[in-house]
């Protein structure tokens, strides 16, 4: 068996965390060159880089990069900092693979880098697809690189689509657990806390993401994930909620027979398939069908939320507006879990933003680019604004 080399992104993050797992399950299989995280976990990565020793090292902030090498002394490998940095582990050709474990855009600059410089890159980073889906696509195509998704819905349909003909296809139908909101109220859910909003049912995931769990934007960001991915229309991609997380996506075809991939809630399953894909490598244990109970569905009430309604026109209208609708989310988020804003303002904070910021029907790259920038200043003014309103408000009150 070959070895693998993995460069791996956000490493310090709940999917970086599973891929290092898989790869210490089978150290003979792969080995990791090199390693990058934003730098707020020093602890986590000073220890995976003890444990991988990997050649190469990159954090974004040169205050974290100082640390990281002083701690790690003299028989260090290269540690570098900044995002220019991060993207040159990605570009690395010297890898077999890159792992984008970053959350966020910021994750964008690392899947462009890799695309031609590596063979396969596995993709958790789905605000890359969000943020410049088609650029992605095109490029990925143009050099032959390998996508293969991590969320584990995509690794889902992936499996399930692996080698069909999509003209027998009708359609994609993406799961969600509905997320720890699924029974309350409009009025409760806009004020919920951020630790409730952190509950996710089903799912141990990193902040962010299940922030977005709970708006249900993460499944609008999903959608626009599988419409680049597949090459799959937004209208023919449906969402139906499941409580019990067994099945993570389905595809059904054109004579009404549907595939479904069911596993255990675990991550780790969907890196090893991304990583050894077509093999199979072996898991320990297998999913107990007789103790998971019955499974359930229910359709989305996007009235209680709003965020997937608004990513779903986001993804029909396409151009600049997922690019926009993903910054806006990403700050809005952001002041939530600051406790800046309440949970209630994050859709109202994506819409306003979508309203101002110029769209672009047919962006280029710098086009995209320019449209997150903007929304993330326009999206920062209104949670800033939000905030001073809300202190007149108790003053006066
Ligand atoms: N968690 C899941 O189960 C899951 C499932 C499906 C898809 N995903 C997707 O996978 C991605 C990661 O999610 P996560 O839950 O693992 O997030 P997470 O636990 O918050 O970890 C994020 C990782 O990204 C790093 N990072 C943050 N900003 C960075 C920057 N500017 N440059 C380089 N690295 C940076 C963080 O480093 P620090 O620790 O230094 O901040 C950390 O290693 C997201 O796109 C998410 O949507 C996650």
């Amino acid at each position: 068996m070959s070895v693998t080399t993995i460069t791996l992104l956000g490493s310090t993050g709940s999917i970086g965390r599973s891929t290092l797992d898989v790869v210490r399950d089978d150290p003979r299989r792969f080995r990791v060159a090199a390693l990058g995280a934003g730098g707020n976990d020093l602890d986590t990565l000073e220890r995976q880089v003890r444990e991988f020793s990997p050649r190469r090292v990159a954090v974004a902030g040169e205050a974290a990069a100082e640390e990281l090498s002083r701690r790690l002394g003299r028989r260090r490998p290269e540690v570098a900092a900044g995002p220019d940095a991060i993207a040159a582990l990605a570009a690395d050709n010297s890898s077999d693979c890159l792992v984008n474990a970053i959350v966020g855009a910021a994750g964008l600059g690392s899947t462009l880098a890799a695309i031609g410089a590596v063979k396969r890159i596995c993709l958790a980073n789905k605000e890359s697809l969000v943020a410049a889906g088609t650029v992605v696509m095109d490029r990925i195509e143009r050099e032959g690189t390998e996508l293969i998704p991590i969320d584990s819905e995509h690794s889902a349909l992936h499996q399930c689509l692996d080698g069909r003909k999509r003209e027998g296809i009708a359609r994609l139908v993406l799961t969600a657990s509905g997320g720890p909101f699924r029974k309350l109220s409009a009025a409760s859910i806009a004020s919920a806390s951020v630790g409730d909003a952190l509950a996710h049912p089903t799912w141990k995931m990193g902040r962010k993401i299940s922030i977005d769990s709970a708006t249900l934007m993460n499944k609008g960001l999903e959608v626009i994930e599988a419409m680049h991915l597949f090459r799959f229309p937004a209208d023919r991609i449906d969402v139906v909620i499941h409580p019990e997380s067994v099945i993570h996506s389905m595809v059904e075809f054109n004579d009404g027979s549907i595939l479904a991939q069911l596993g255990e809630t675990d991550m780790r399953h969907p890196v090893r398939y991304a990583l050894s894909y077509p093999e199979r490598m072996s898991a320990r244990g297998s999913f107990d069908l007789t103790a998971m109970g019955p499974l359930t569905f229910e359709a989305v009430d996007k009235k209680r939320f709003p965020c997937l309604a608004i990513a779903l026109d986001a993804a029909r209208k396409g151009g600049t507006a997922p690019a926009v609708m993903n910054a806006a989310n990403e700050v809005a988020v952001g002041a939530f879990l600051e406790e800046t804003i309440p949970f209630g303002a994050i859709p109202t904070i994506i819409r306003d933003t979508l309203g101002v910021v110029p769209f672009i029907e047919s962006p280029t790259l710098d086009d995209l680019l320019g449209a997150d920038l903007a929304a993330r200043a326009e999206a920062d003014r209104r949670v800033k604004n939000g905030v001073e309103e809300e202190a007149v408000r108790r003053r006066k009150g």
